[in-house]
């Protein structure tokens, strides 16, 4: 029999090639997590498509219909919770979550977000660190507390900033390193090999190579 799997809701506002990279890990008869639901908030996101292709639940809850972002997120968690959904997964979802909605799945809302975190988080955090000049760029997946991309670190990924490089060339090397890491990450939470602790997250010792929170050239095998 094979083990219970973790059920996921991916909350996406435009492309979803982050939800694709969820979807596809979620094929693999070994891995611990199921995409049930998938909702976003722009009636017009490609994500959709992708959902409906992979046969999973597609949803819009488009927030201009709403008089309040408590009246919007009343009816997210509705959708969620009629899905049977355990963990969310922000995966480019354009809205600020709030921290009732945070309390309804506690420790256990995750995001993904395009720059090393805490250094550039919020909007164009690619075009953040071209501005900056930094050397190492890449991305972070975290659980989502109160603030803007502050919550606890799960796994990171390190690319290279080119000399030649504008926001579109760096932005495609870092999102490739996306669709690596957030099925990573959401292996490491959904199994407990990733835990909070305070303000940061323990790994557990025995998870090494491949499986490690870490990708960055010179990282321990
Ligand atoms: C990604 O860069 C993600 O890090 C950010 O929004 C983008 C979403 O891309 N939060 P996609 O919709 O998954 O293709």
């Amino acid at each position: 029999m094979s083990a219970r799997r973790a059920r996921l809701g991916v909350l996406v506002s435009g492309g979803g090639s982050n939800l694709q990279a969820l979807l596809d890990a979620a094929g693999q008869a070994d891995y611990p997590a199921e995409v049930a639901c998938v909702l976003s908030n722009v009636p017009t996101a490609f994500a959709l498509e992708r959902a409906r292709k992979a046969g999973v639940r597609a949803e819009v809850v488009d927030h201009k219909g709403f008089g309040s972002k408590a009246d919007f997120e009343a009816a997210v968690l509705g959708v969620l919770a009629d899905a049977g959904v355990e963990w969310v997964c922000l995966a480019g979802f354009m809205r600020l979550v709030s921290a009732d909605f945070l309390k309804r799945f506690p420790g256990r809302v995750l995001n993904i977000h395009p720059s090393l975190l805490p250094a550039f988080p919020g909007l164009h955090a690619q075009k953040q660190a071209l501005e900056r000049g930094v050397k190492v760029a890449g991305c972070t997946v975290h659980y989502v507390d109160a603030g803007t991309d502050t919550g606890p670190i799960i796994a990171q990924a390190a690319v290279p900033v080119l000399p030649e490089d504008d926001e579109a060339s760096l932005s495609a090397r870092i999102l490739a390193e996306e669709h690596r890491l957030y099925p990573l990450a959401v292996r490491l939470a959904v199994t407990g090999a990733v835990t909070l602790d305070g303000g940061r997250t323990k790994v557990d010792a025995r998870v090494t190579g491949d499986g490690m929170a870490l990708r960055s050239p010179g990282a321990p095998k």
